[in-house]
């Protein structure tokens, strides 16, 4: 064949490729208001870096049909790009190609991009968008889905891996999603569940809708599966570049580094002012956060779910720093089932990624009453305590007012291993507050209110103030809110080369 020939019939491949299940149907993408798998990899990607693999496989099903079918690419676009100069690689499910089901083929083409990231260690961006195991294949299908599954496991820890989930994503097809690091649907176009509406009514005879069974909001704020929610294709995506450029390539690669005007050593004299006197009163932790951060710039992750916990990336002198911290606006801060997993799983993320750690404490404790404790509190609250104590990364803590009992311990304590541990004036370490201490220890013992009120004082007295840890070196410092950042910043400096390791074993066993 001649050389023009070849060419000619590659553009035509090329051309057949790209343009996927049809004009009509991505009329019909639009016309949900999503993007075409195509269009999705143009906003995330730097312009012009996209680079794609396998755009001629095709699927080799005989049955029903399949064999008049065929579109070069098979329903996924895979390839590597940059994201601000960083190579990444990419799958982006092609819904107008037999409803982005997931072939054979389809599925030798997302791991191979998968295998390609852990060798180069680079981050896996995958966008989902199908209709799940595609139904001709059948068993060719689902295994398929489990070669994807085992090296989303291999990959865990190993390169960052993000989901967004832009249209259907039902049945086993979920637990992708689910064992990468972070998860980002779109309000009103995306649905995550195990089985859809149909065969709940079958079976419980509840009728529910796709939204309300697994929307975004139900993910982002209830379950807490969606980490991240937006209002459409193009903000998931931008935000997603804001994310990544937050994260290391990998388990072995350095952590980015963003130069900064923002001095290291900026005094906030604000930062004096946040604290309201009377201690049961709330105050915004964001206040804290963004003063203290660089530039103010915070990425919180899963912001609506366990509002009562912060999590997310800052970055100080230009590096990626973790920060977890009580929200004394939502349940005055206390720590419930929900906020542990949501915390532990940050806390882990970012230990394994040799991402610093630093935490704001403002805890009364745990969530008290049957619910919480019916429902595992105690397994779940351990989890958290875990990732603390099996973290080796950097670690530091800024008590900024209450730290009581168990709470105190596992946010961040000195005893976990942490390694500089900070509070502020207006710190109270103790293992309850003064009246429930005072309730306790002199139960029956006081008949007028004076009396009563002189033991909460002494209480507090002794343990309402940072000094009582300080004394006893559970603090480094007690140190004026002004100078946090400055502080913080000196601190991770002076951690930079920190070594620890944990004893050597096959794996944990973390408390599941
Ligand atoms: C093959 C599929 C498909 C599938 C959709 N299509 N899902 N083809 N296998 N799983 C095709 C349709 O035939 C149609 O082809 C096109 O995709 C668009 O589908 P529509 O139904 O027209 O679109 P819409 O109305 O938007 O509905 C989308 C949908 C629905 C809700 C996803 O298609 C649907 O319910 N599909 C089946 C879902 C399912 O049961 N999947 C298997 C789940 S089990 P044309 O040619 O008309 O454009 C599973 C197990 C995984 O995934 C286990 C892993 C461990």
């Amino acid at each position: 064949m001649a050389t023009n020939t070849i060419v000619k019939e590659l553009e035509m491949r090329r051309e057949a490729a790209r343009i996927g299940g049809g004009e009509r149907r991505i009329e019909a993408q639009h016309e949900k208001g999503k993007l075409t798998a195509r269009e999705r990899l143009e906003v995330l990607l730097d312009p012009e870096s996209f680079e794609e693999f396998d755009m001629f496989m095709e699927h080799r099903c005989t049955y029903f049909d399949m064999e008049g079918k065929k579109v070069p690419g098979d329903g996924v676009v895979t390839g590597q790009g940059t994201i601000n100069g960083r190579l990444v690689f990419v799958y982006s499910q092609d819904f107008t190609v037999l409803g982005g089901s997931l072939s054979e083929t389809n599925a030798k083409k997302i791991c191979k991009i998968q295998d390609m990231a852990m060798r180069m260690g680079a981050p896996i961006i995958g966008i989902n968008d199908s209709g799940g195991a595609r139904i001709q294949e059948g068993v060719d299908s689902l295994a398929g889905f489990a070669e994807i599954f085992q090296r989303n496991v291999l990959a865990s820890g190993v390169v960052p891996q993000i989901s967004l989930i832009m249209g259907p994503c039902a049945g086993g097809a979920v637990y992708s999603p689910a064992l990468t690091d972070f998860t980002v649907m779109v309000r009103g176009s995306s649905y995550m569940f195990v089985t859809g509406p149909d065969v709940v009514k079958t079976v419980t005879h509840e009728e529910v809708s796709q939204e309300d069974l697994g929307g975004a909001d139900v993910h982002g704020t209830h379950t807490g599966v969606a980490d991240m929610v937006y209002d459409n294709d193009i903000e998931a995506l931008l935000q997603v570049r804001r994310l990544v450029n937050f994260l290391p390539a990998s388990n072995r690669a350095a952590l980015p580094v963003r130069p900064t005007e923002d001095p290291a050593d900026r005094v906030e004299m604000a930062l004096n002012n946040v604290v309201p006197d009377n201690a049961n009163k709330p105050y915004d932790m964001f206040d804290v956060l963004r003063r203290v951060v660089d530039e103010g710039d915070f990425f919180e992750v899963n912001p609506s779910f366990a509002k009562n916990i912060i999590v997310g990336f800052g970055r100080m002198e230009g590096s990626t720093v973790g920060f977890v911290a009580n929200q004394p606006m939502e349940m005055a801060g206390c720590l419930d089932i929900d906020a542990s997993r949501k915390a532990a799983r940050f806390v882990r993320f970012c230990d394994a990624f040799h991402i610093p750690l630093v935490t704001f404490v403002d805890v009364p404790g745990f969530l008290p009453g049957t619910s919480q404790e019916h429902n595992g509190i105690i397994r779940h609250g351990a989890k958290l305590l875990y990732a603390y104590a099996e973290a080796t990364v950097p670690k530091i803590t800024v008590i900024t007012r209450k730290a009581y009992g168990g709470a105190y311990i596992v946010m961040g304590s000195k005893h976990l291993r942490n390694d500089i541990n900070f509070a502020w004036p207006t710190a109270e370490i103790a293992v309850m507050g003064p009246e429930g201490a005072v309730e306790i220890i002199f139960k029956g013992k006081f008949d007028n209110p004076e009396d009563v009120a002189s033991a909460v004082e002494s209480y507090r007295d002794n343990f309402a103030s940072p000094f009582a840890a300080a004394a006893r070196g559970y603090l480094d410092d007690v140190i004026r809110p002004q100078n946090t950042r400055w502080r913080v910043c000196r601190a991770l400096a002076t951690l930079r080369e920190k070594q620890l390791k944990n004893p050597k074993k096959k794996h944990d066993n973390l408390p599941l």
